[in-house]
């Protein structure tokens, strides 16, 4: 990759739609929060912690991901580990994102909804103030958890409203397919909020299928194993249904051997609109820009791609309208300087 186009992808104005904030702990700040509230960790130290960032596949991850975040436990520990994301979303040009965070991970250790959802929105808003970045708050679900769980989050969620744009549904995917969340999700759209579902990660095609049918989503988090079944590549194409894809997270839980293999190009030649997230940057390897290059490299993409992924990023978000055709604008001008 020449250094002409690395540096017009690292700058173009992008939208980041998948980005768990539990996922941007870093080891260090991992090990502040447990010294500042006294939690104990199973690793002596941030080496130690690193070293266990070897994955077979998402349990492996989630297990070691869910321990991470036993140490957030004030609303100022939300605060920190989102500013600290947004810190690095800007330096890599992100002007809006769209922040996944899973609720029923920290109240299920007594964590107040309050402080969750506070925290992460004070950050979000200051990041606002600070650089304009624009963004909203989507709150997942735990698919390993019940139905009757996700609707008591739901529940507890209802004084929050106005800080949420949407729901999402994350966590281990085998065995727990999107039509156990059919009554939470038809409530969530009752109520206005933005649908989207992990599906086709480590999943079959069938529940990137009844992610849309039954559950009625706007967009497809990670859904790659969709062109195993050309029928629903061929839905995905012809309805402009949106796909967050995350290579480098992609690699690391093995979804596919190495870079080199991922289908990310094979995507968007089909006429699919792929954009490219981190997903986890902290346990991955990596923030937006590092998911870029890699893919980028790797695939022998070129600049038409990166126009392609960078409008798809803002067309694939639930950015008002009139803030979308203003971002596709500045899109437009970066390409053609
Ligand atoms: N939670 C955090 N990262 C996730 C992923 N890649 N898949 C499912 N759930 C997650
Ligand atoms: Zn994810």
């Amino acid at each position: 990759m020449d250094q002409q186009l690395r540096d017009l992808v690292c700058g173009m104005p992008k939208a980041e739609l998948h980005i768990h904030i539990e996922g941007s702990l870093e080891p260090e700040l991992i090990f502040d929060l447990a010294r500042r509230n006294g939690v104990a960790l199973s690793w002596p130290d941030v080496e130690a912690l690193r070293q266990a960032y070897s994955f077979t596949d998402l349990q492996s991850f989630l297990d070691i991901y869910y321990a991470g975040a036993s140490v957030l436990l004030t609303q100022q520990d939300f605060y920190d580990m989102t500013w600290a994301y947004l810190e690095r979303a800007h330096a890599d040009n992100v002007h809006h994102v769209e922040i996944f965070f899973d609720p029923q991970t920290h109240t299920g250790r007594g964590v107040p909804f309050a402080a969750v959802i506070d925290g992460i929105h004070g950050a979000l808003a200051d990041a606002g103030t600070r650089w304009g970045i624009s963004g909203g708050l989507i709150m997942c679900f735990l698919r390993h958890l019940s139905e009757e769980d996700a609707m008591a989050t739901l529940q507890q969620a209802l004084p929050h409203l106005e800080k949420i744009i949407g729901v999402g549904l994350d966590s281990s995917e085998h065995g727990h397919p999107p039509e156990k969340f059919t009554a939470a999700f038809a409530r969530c759209r009752e109520l206005g909020l933005h649908l989207v579902a992990h599906a086709g990660e480590e999943g079959p095609p069938a529940y990137i299928w009844s992610a849309l049918d039954v559950l009625q989503v706007e967009r497809i988090d990670h859904g790659v194993r969709c062109l195993e079944d050309p029928a629903l590549a061929e839905r995905l194409a012809s309805s402009g249904m949106a796909l967050t894809v995350c290579p480098l997270s992609n690699v690391k839980l093995r979804v596919f051997n190495e870079i080199g293999d991922h289908n990310l190009a094979q995507l968007l030649d089909a006429g699919i609109a792929a954009t490219v997230n981190s997903d986890d940057p902290a346990y991955f390897g990596g923030y937006i820009n590092d998911n870029f290059i890699a893919v980028f490299k790797a695939l022998g993409m070129d600049r038409e791609h990166a126009k392609t992924l960078a409008r798809n990023s803002f067309n694939a978000s639930f950015m008002p309208e009139h803030q979308k055709q203003a971002k596709l604008a500045e899109v437009e001008a970066w390409f053609s300087r």
